[in-house]
């Protein structure tokens, strides 16, 4: 495919702020930028509406005339429809082509934002305001956006060019213990992928300190979605680790209404991974075992334990259709260090599986 060419040239107007200074950093932009927008309009859903709207109003500056637009909040939200039904919204309230979408919410009001900025009279400038750790750390960065139908998940979506994010630490305040472990989930990878300080920082610390980390994790995603812009290489699929088997575990976590979210089922994923590149000998082993240990503090598998591999890995060959045939672990075994990708085979999960499973 090439550079995407820019056509609308908002590169030059793009900002990335992380930290607790973001907001005021928006106001900043929204200042300098604002005559460029016809109208500005934010997209929240009704948790983000209740939670962080009335405080990021009183904080960032220039949005006395915005317009509100809500969604119900979570992944049943993202579908084609609502960005439908969203688009009228907009077009009611008369946004044109000059509109500005500020999504302010986690990853579902991101990726349904991003869809709809996207497809709204074929494109309109798009800020992100992540308001979850996933978000702040995954979801906002790497240009990615999607709706969901019939529970497959961002079966419609696109590549957009990267909007500009403001992820402000305030917003973190009214979060959920359970969607703080989402997020650090990918924290985890992230480190892990990044090895050095911030993996052993984030190995002896605690995920009520992910703020501190923010930034640094972010950036790991967004090297390697520049040295792999639209996955091409084994690079971008790196950010994919533990989601093989993660993402198969979520399917079966859902059809069985088990309250488990995103990241409980891609923590799971990285120790099973792991356990699998054990078996195969991979170097390396110990700081592994430092993975599973700092991944066992935080999270609760025994649900998990009771599921059938078989049924399992039946789940897991949707992904394989993604690989032409072979189900492919990408991983960088030790912290830190170049991807390696491996094919594997039932035989060879089943015995790890069976194994962690009687343990
Ligand atoms: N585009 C990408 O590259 C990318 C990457 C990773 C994940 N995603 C997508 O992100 C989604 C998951 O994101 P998520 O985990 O942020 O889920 P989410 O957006 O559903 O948010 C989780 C819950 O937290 C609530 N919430 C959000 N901010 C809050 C706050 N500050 N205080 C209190 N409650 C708050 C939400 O209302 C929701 O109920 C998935 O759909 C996934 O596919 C996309
Ligand atoms: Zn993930």
């Amino acid at each position: 495919m090439g550079d995407m060419p820019d056509l609308c040239g908002m590169e030059l107007h793009l900002h990335r702020s992380i930290g607790d200074r973001a907001w005021n950093d928006l106001s900043d932009w929204l200042l300098r930028e604002a005559s460029r927008f016809t109208s500005v309009h934010i997209l929240v859903d009704s948790s983000t509406h209740e939670l962080v709207l009335p405080r990021f109003l009183a904080e960032v500056e220039g949005l006395a005339d915005c317009h509100i637009l809500e969604i119900e909040p979570g992944e049943a939200s993202k579908e084609l429809i609502l960005v439908e039904q969203l688009a009228l919204g907009l077009r009611d309230e008369g946004a044109d082509r000059g509109a500005l979408l500020i999504a302010l919410g986690g990853g579902v009001v991101c990726d349904l934002g991003g869809l709809l900025a996207t497809l709204y009279m074929r494109g309109i400038e798009l800020v992100l305001v992540p308001t979850t750790l996933l978000a702040m750390v995954d979801a906002a960065w790497g240009g990615k956006n999607g709706v969901d139908a019939e529970g497959s998940k961002n079966l419609l979506g696109t590549w957009r060019p990267e909007a500009s994010v403001f992820a402000d630490v305030r917003a973190l305040e009214t979060l959920p213990d359970r969607e703080w472990r989402q997020g650090w989930a990918e924290l985890i990878k992230q480190a892990w992928i990044s090895g050095g300080p911030l993996w052993d920082e984030v190995q002896k610390g605690h995920w009520s300190q992910s703020a501190f980390w923010l930034r640094e994790a972010a950036e790991v995603k967004l090297s390697v979605v520049e040295a792999d812009p639209y996955e091409r290489g084994t690079r971008r699929a790196l950010l994919n680790m533990g989601h093989t088997l993660g993402h198969a575990v979520e399917s079966m976590v859902l059809s069985r209404g088990f309250d488990l979210g995103h990241g409980d089922c891609v923590a799971f994923g990285l120790v099973l991974e792991s356990l699998i590149l054990d078996s195969w000998g991979v170097p390396d082993a110990p700081s592994r075992a430092a993975l599973r240990a700092r991944i066992e503090a935080d999270f609760d598998f025994d649900s998990l334990r009771t599921f059938s591999p078989t049924e399992l890995w039946i789940a897991m060959q949707s992904d394989k259709k993604k690989h032409a045939g072979s189900l492919r672990l990408v991983w960088c075994p030790a912290p830190g260090t170049q991807e390696q990708s491996w094919n594997l085979g039932e035989e060879d999960f089943l015995k790890v599986w069976n194994r962690y499973a009687s343990a």
